[in-house]
C-alpha cells in the first residue's frame, strides 16, 4: 500500500486507525529496504508474514504474474495446477539464463532477485560459519554429487593434459561417481591410520603426485565433513601441495559450513596454500528439503567459470528454500543452531561413551571429526561371522526407527564403477574392528540423543544376549533381515 492509498483509506475509515496501520505496514517495508539496500543477511530472523509481503512482491515482479502480460514464447512460466502455484509463490521461470547459472533473467525480475539475494545470504553464512576470505559463491539446483561434477567439468578447459583425479578414500559413493561422470579416472589414495582414526596419507600423496605427473592431475579431491572413524583430510598439507605443484584442488564439504572445525580447515588451506573451490549441500547445512548444492571459493573468476558451465536455466526451488530459511533464521538464528549442534555432539559423546562402556564397548577415538561417532561393537571370536552379525545390529536398529546410523564390519567388498573397494563402508581395506556411526547433525536436539541412545541400549542388550544362544541368533538374523531391512545399502541407512 503507498502513501497515496493511504490517503484514499482515510477517506473511508478514522484516519487515525490508518495511521496506525501504516505504521505498522511500514515497519515491514523498512525491513525490506534495508536488506535491499545492504545485500546482507539479517541478524535477527524475519517472521513468516514480513517474508510472505516480500515473497508476494517479487513473484508479481514476474512476468507470468503481469497482470497485462501477453506471453507469446514457448516457456512462460504457465502452471496448470493451483496447488504447485501456491507451492512455489506463483514463481516460474526458475533461474539462469542458458549460458549461466547466476545471469539474471528479463523476464524474471523477482525469481532474478530472489537467487542473487539468496547467493549474497549464502557467502555471509559461509564468512561467519569460519570462511571469511570466500569471496564468491552460488546456489545449484543439484546435490552433491551433481555438483561436483560440475566443478569437475569446470576445470577440464584448465587441464587439456589432465586426466587424474586424486581422491582420499571416503566409502560415500556420491563425489567417487561424480570423478567417473566427469569423465576423469579416480586414484584412489587410501587413508591412513592414525590411532582409531583414518587421515589422509600425506607421503603416499606426495608419491603419487610425482607418479602421475602433476600436469596430468585435474585435481585433488579432498573431503572435510565424513563419518567417523574418518577424520577430515589433512586439508592444509593438500592445499600446500596443490600450490607448489600448481594443482587444482576442490573440496568436498557436504555437511561442513555446520563445523567450525571443517570451516577453519578450508580457511587455512586457503591461507597457506591452493583451494580452488568449496562444495556443500544446502539440505545438510540448512534444513531444507533435499536439491541443492552451494558453489564456493576465493577466486570469483574460477567460480564464475563454473557458473557458466551448466547449460540451461535451472529449477529456483533450492534458491526459494535457502532464501525463505535464511530470512528466517537471521544470523543469530544460524548462529543459534551452530552452538546448539556443538552442544549435542558433546551430550552424544557422553552418553554414547556411557552406553558403550555399559555393553563392554567404547568410543573410538577420532578427535578430529566433530560431527560423527563411531562406537565398536564386539563379536565374539567362533560365534558368527561378522558381517551378519552387524547386518542383524542395523536392522535391529531400523526396525525401532533409528535411521541415519551404519553399522559397518569387515571385509565387505564393493564394485563401483569398476573400481573394487575393500572393506567399503570403513574407508580403509583393512579397518580393525566392526563398528557403529552415529552423528549429531544440526537440529538434532537432547531429546533425539536421550531417545536414541535408550533404544540403542535396548538393541545392545539384545544382540549381545544373542551370542550366548547360536540358535536363536540364527533365527533372528531370518527375521529381522527377510522382514525390516531395506535390501540395499542394507547396513547404511543414511545414503
Ligand atoms: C561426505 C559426503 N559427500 C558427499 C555426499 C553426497 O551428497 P549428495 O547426496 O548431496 O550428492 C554425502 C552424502 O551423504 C556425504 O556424506
Amino acid at each position: 500500500m503507498n502513501d497515496n492509498n493511504f490517503a484514499l483509506c482515510e477517506k473511508i475509515i478514522p484516519s487515525s486507525y490508518v495511521e496506525q496501520a501504516s505504521q505498522a505496514l511500514k515497519t515491514r517495508e523498512n525491513r525490506v529496504k534495508v536488506f535491499l539496500q545492504h545485500r546482507k543477511l539479517p541478524n535477527e530472523g524475519w517472521d513468516d508474514e514480513t517474508i510472505e509481503m516480500l515473497l508476494q512482491d517479487l513473484s508479481l515482479m514476474d512476468s507470468n504474474n503481469f497482470p497485462n502480460n501477453c506471453g507469446a514464447g514457448e516457456r512462460e512460466a504457465r502452471i496448470v495446477s493451483q496447488l504447485v502455484a501456491r507451492r512455489h509463490f506463483r514463481l516460474g521461470h526458475g533461474i539462469g539464463r542458458s549460458g549461466d547459472i547466476t545471469a539474471v533473467q528479463p523476464k524474471a525480475a523477482g525469481s532474478s532477485l530472489i537467487m542473487k539475494l539468496a547467493n549474497a545470504m549464502v557467502l555471509d553464512i559461509i564468512k561467519l560459519a569460519g570462511v571469511q576470505s570466500v569471496t564468491a559463491g552460488f546456489i545449484v539446483p543439484m546435490a552433491t554429487g551433481m555438483t561436483m561434477v560440475l566443478c569437475l567439468l569446470a576445470l577440464r578447459p584448465r587441464r587439456p593434459k589432465a586426466k587424474y583425479v586424486i581422491w582420499p578414500r571416503i566409502d560415500q559413493k556420491s563425489c567417487f561417481k561424480a570423478i567417473i561422470s566427469a569423465g576423469f579416472v579416480p586414484i584412489v589414495l587410501e587413508n591412513d591410520l592414525q590411532g582409531d582414526e583414518l587421515r589422509t596419507h600425506v607421503e603416499d600423496l606426495k608419491s603419487k603426485i610425482t607418479e602421475l605427473g602433476p600436469e596430468n592431475i585435474v585435481c585433488i579431491l579432498s573431503t572435510t565433513s565424513c563419518f567417523a572413524p574418518r577424520g577430515p583430510d589433512k586439508l592444509e598439507e593438500i592445499s600446500r601441495l596443490c600450490s607448489t605443484h600448481d594443482i587444482p584442488h576442490l573440496v568436498n564439504n557436504a555437511y561442513g559450513i555446520q563445523s567450525s572445525k571443517c570451516m577453519h580447515l578450508i580457511q587455512q588451506a586457503h591461507k597457506c596454500g591452493r583451494v580452488d573451490a568449496f562444495i556443500q549441500s544446502t539440505d545438510k547445512n540448512f534444513l531444507v528439503p533435499v536439491g541443492g548444492a552451494v558453489i564456493a571459493g576465493f577466486d570469483s573468476k574460477f567460480i564464475d567459470e563454473i557458473g557458466k558451465f551448466y547449460p540451461g536455466r535451472a529449477s529456483g526451488t533450492p534458491s526459494l528454500d535457502i532464501f525463505i530459511t535464511l530470512l528466517s533464521l537471521g544470523a543469530n538464528g544460524y548462529k543459534a543452531l551452530l552452538k546448539q549442534r556443538k552442544e549435542v555432539f558433546t551430550y552424544l559423546k557422553q552418553q554414547l561413551s556411557e552406553c558403550a562402556a555399559k555393553h563392554g564397548e567404547r568410543v573410538l577415538h577420532t578427535p578430529s571429526n566433530t560431527i560423527s561417532l563411531g562406537m565398536s561393537l564386539t563379536i565374539p571370536v567362533g560365534t558368527v561371522d561378522d558381517s551378519i552379525a552387524a547386518t542383524q545390529f542395523g536392522s535391529m536398529l531400523f526396525k525401532r526407527n533409528v535411521s541415519g546410523t551404519r553399522v559397518v564390519a569387515h571385509g565387505e567388498v564393493k564394485e563401483i564403477s569398476g573400481f573394487k573397494f575393500d572393506g567399503f563402508g570403513a574407508h580403509s581395506s583393512r579397518y580393525p574392528c566392526v563398528y557403529l556411526t552415529a552423528a549429531a547433525a544440526i537440529g538434532m536436539t537432547i531429546n533425539e540423543v536421550d531417545d536414541f541412545i535408550k533404544r540403542l541400549d535396548k538393541v545392545l542388550s539384545k544382540w549381545k544376549s544373542q551370542f550366548l544362544d547360536q540358535s536363536v541368533m540364527i533365527q533372528q538374523i531370518d527375521d529381522d533381515t527377510d522382514k525390516n531391512k531395506p535390501q540395499d545399502d542394507e547396513k547404511s541407512l543414511n545414503d
